[in-house]
C-alpha cells in the first residue's frame, strides 16, 4: 500500500512526539531531579560505625549522629530537601541504592572498583586503613605475625570490604561474617575469635574504651580504593557534580576532620552514659 504523503507526516509528527516524551521522560528520572521533586533526600546507612554514623540520645532523643550525618545534612541544605536517614545492616546499604529505595549512601562506603562499576561515586572525602584488632595480652604472647593466626577465627563486618582484606591477608584463618562490628569486638572479648579486621578510626574508639583491646602492629594490605565516598545510583552525573562541589568545599574548610573529631568526642560520651558497645 502506498501511504500518503499526510499520512506519512502524521506518522513522522507521532515518532518525534515519542521520542521527545521519551527524553523528558529518561530526565525526570535523574537523581537529582527525582530528589528536588520530592523534597526529600533519603539517605541508606547503617549506624553502628561511630564516628561516621552511630545512635546516641540527644535533648532526650534517639537520634543519629556522626561525620556522615554532617555530610548528609549539608547536602540536604544544599539542595534544599529534608533528609530522611534509612537505617538497615550494612550489607543492604548499596543495594538499597541499586534498588531505588534510597537515593544515596553515605555510609562509610569505600569506593571500590568494584563497586564503581554499578554504582556513581562522588570524589572521596575520607582516607581509610584497615587495622587488625587483637586482645592486648594475646598480642604481647601469641599473635606476632600473620601465621600465627592460621586456622584461628577473625571477624569482621557482613559486607564490608574487610571480608575481603582478611581473607586476603589472613588466608589460613577461619573469617566469620557478622552483622555489626559491636557483635565483633564482643566475640573479641568473650574469646569466640581471635581478631577483629576493622578501619582505625573505627577500632580507635573501641580501644579507647576497652583497655583489653590493642591494634595489632600486622600491616594488613589491600588492592582497593578504600576511601570513602559518597554512593549513588549510575547515571548520576547531576548530583554527583553538586555533591562533589559540596565535598570540595568542606574539605578545603577543614570542616570533615572536625566533623570527624566532635562525632568521635560525641561517641564516646554517649557510650560512657549507656554503657553499650557501638
Ligand atoms: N569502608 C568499609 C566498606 O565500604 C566498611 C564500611 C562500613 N560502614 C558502616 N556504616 N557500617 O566496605
Amino acid at each position: 500500500m502506498i501511504m500518503k504523503p499526510w499520512k506519512k507526516l502524521l506518522l513522522g509528527l507521532a515518532g518525534i512526539f515519542a521520542l521527545t516524551s521519551l527524553a523528558a521522560c529518561s530526565s525526570s528520572t535523574n537523581t537529582l531531579d527525582k530528589v528536588k521533586n520530592k523534597g526529600t533526600l533519603t539517605v541508606a546507612l547503617n549506624p553502628h560505625f561511630a564516628p561516621f554514623e552511630f545512635k546516641t540520645i540527644q535533648d532526650g532523643k534517639d537520634t543519629i549522629a556522626g561525620a556522615d550525618i554532617e555530610i548528609a545534612k549539608v547536602i540536604g541544605d544544599e539542595l534544599g530537601v529534608k533528609v530522611k536517614f534509612s537505617e538497615m545492616s550494612f550489607d543492604n546499604v548499596l543495594a538499597s541504592v541499586q534498588s531505588g529505595k534510597a537515593d544515596i549512601a553515605i555510609s562509610g562506603i569505600s569506593a571500590t572498583k568494584e563497586r564503581q562499576k554499578i554504582f556513581d561515586f562522588s570524589d572521596t572525602y575520607y582516607d581509610s586503613e584497615t587495622v587488625l584488632l587483637v586482645k592486648k595480652d594475646a598480642t604481647e604472647k601469641t599473635y606476632k605475625q600473620i601465621s600465627d593466626f592460621s586456622k584461628k577465627s577473625i571477624a569482621v563486618q557482613k559486607g564490608s570490604i574487610q571480608e575481603n582484606i582478611a581473607k586476603a591477608n589472613l588466608s589460613d584463618a577461619n573469617v566469620v561474617s557478622l552483622a555489626q562490628p559491636g557483635e565483633a569486638i564482643n566475640e573479641l572479648k568473650s574469646g569466640q575469635v581471635e581478631g577483629v579486621v576493622l578501619e582505625k578510626a573505627i577500632a580507635k574508639g573501641y580501644v579507647d574504651q576497652n583497655s583489653d583491646l590493642t591494634m595489632s602492629d600486622i600491616a594488613l594490605k589491600s588492592d582497593s580504593n578504600d576511601a570513602y565516598a559518597v554512593a549513588m545510583p549510575k547515571g548520576s552525573d547531576d548530583l554527583k557534580a553538586k555533591v562533589n562541589k559540596i565535598i570540595a568545599k568542606l574539605k578545603k574548610e577543614g570542616k570533615i576532620d572536625s566533623y570527624v573529631q566532635d562525632a568521635y568526642a560525641l561517641s564516646l560520651k554517649s557510650s560512657s552514659k549507656s554503657g553499650v558497645t557501638i
